[in-house]
């Protein structure tokens, strides 16, 4: 089958599409043959080790230190159809129509993947794809979907608790807006100019341009702040904050040590952790996407041996929602 792999951690050019052996699924897993899969900006990161020096020293421990190891697979998420079962599979049969994540395994830019029918927390998950969507629309919610509802359920928002979301116009980001306005709260979104008019069409009562405008200084007062990028100075931040509310950083990297300062004194809940998405949660997901509560956002689609434009195109920064590949 053809997967996209890189044989060395750099930039867009290090990615191949290559001949690999196809996978055969074992008695508890599925094997689905993909039709659409996604970048990420955690796939550029991954290729790039683009990390803080103690998360790339990690990361280099697990992938391989000097180079990926041999015919590892990236992306994370898909959407396609089930070719084969396991024997003890029971809850798909072959030619249902899924979506997933690949999980802490990656292996998604390829033409198929075998998915473990009952996953643990880092392997990833399938569920049957909501049958208002396209393959390609499907694809993208598995990462932004489950990791925005991860972070969100963790705030607990209640029916009119204003939320700020900071880089809210990307994978996570899209998702974060429709599931917070979904919960009843108050939505600001946070982002360049370019993506404000697609945050207002998915939701967000405000919109702040960052290039424009400080929303530390805006005297408002949040009691749930997202920040999904950990591009802002936490203090700074912090200071619009409600004295019981809740931080979600779902990129900490540089703001851990006055996250865990400030969970030590202060009424403030601040959460700094690795999402990890459940079955239930894709399925929680698909009905509300079913029910015409969520959508996805696609800025563009490019076919697989166009893996390296994508890549290049999530590393601008542009994209809005989500980039697809067609398989
Ligand atoms: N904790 C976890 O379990 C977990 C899991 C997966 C991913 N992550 C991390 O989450 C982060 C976001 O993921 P994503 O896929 O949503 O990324 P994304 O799709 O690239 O979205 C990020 C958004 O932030 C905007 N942005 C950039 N600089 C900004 C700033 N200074 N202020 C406000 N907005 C800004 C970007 O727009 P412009 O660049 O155009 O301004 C973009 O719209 C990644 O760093 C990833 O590693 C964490």
């Amino acid at each position: 089958m053809k997967a996209v792999i890189w044989t060395k951690y750099g930039s867009p050019e290090v990615l191949q599409i290559k001949e690999v052996e196809k996978p055969t699924p074992k008695d508890n897993e599925v094997l689905i043959r993909i039709a659409a899969t996604t970048v990420t900006a955690g796939d550029c990161e991954l290729r790039s080790l683009k990390f803080p020096l103690l998360l790339k020293l990690v990361m280099r421990l697990w992938r391989g230190f000097l180079k990926p190891k041999e015919n590892t697979i990236l992306g994370t998420e898909l959407a396609g159809e089930i070719e084969a079962v396991g024997v003890n599979v029971k809850k798909f049969k072959v030619g249902d129509q899924v979506f997933g994540a690949a999980g802490m395994n990656f292996g998604a830019n390829a033409e198929y993947i075998c998915l473990l029918e009952e996953p643990g927390e880092i392997e990833g998950g399938v569920a049957l794809k909501p049958a208002n969507m396209t393959y390609e629309e499907a694809a993208a919610v598995p990462f932004g979907g489950r990791d925005a509802l991860h972070f969100l359920r963790k705030a607990n928002p209640q029916p009119g608790s204003k939320i700020l979301i900071n880089g809210a116009g990307g994978s996570i980001g899209t998702f974060a807006v429709q599931l917070a306005k979904y919960f009843g709260a108050d939505v600001t979104a946070v982002d360049c100019t370019e993506k404000l008019a697609m945050l207002r069409s998915i939701g967000a009562d405000e919109v702040i341009d960052y290039t424009k405008e400080d929303f530390t200084k805006s005297g408002e007062i949040y009691d749930v702040i997202f920040d999904v990028i950990g591009m802002i100075s936490f203090s700074h931040s912090n200071r619009v904050l409600n004295q019981n509310g809740t931080y979600l950083l779902a990129n900490p990297s540089s703001q851990m040590v006055p996250g865990f300062w400030t969970r030590m004194t202060s009424n403030k809940k601040v959460i700094m952790e690795t999402a990890n998405g459940t079955i239930e949660d894709l399925v929680f997901l698909r009905e509300l996407i079913e029910a015409g509560k969520i959508i996805t956002v696609i800025d563009r689609s490019y076919p697989l041996e166009q893996i390296a434009e994508a890549h290049r195109y999530v590393e601008s920064g542009q994209k809005q929602g989500n980039v697809v590949i067609m398989v």
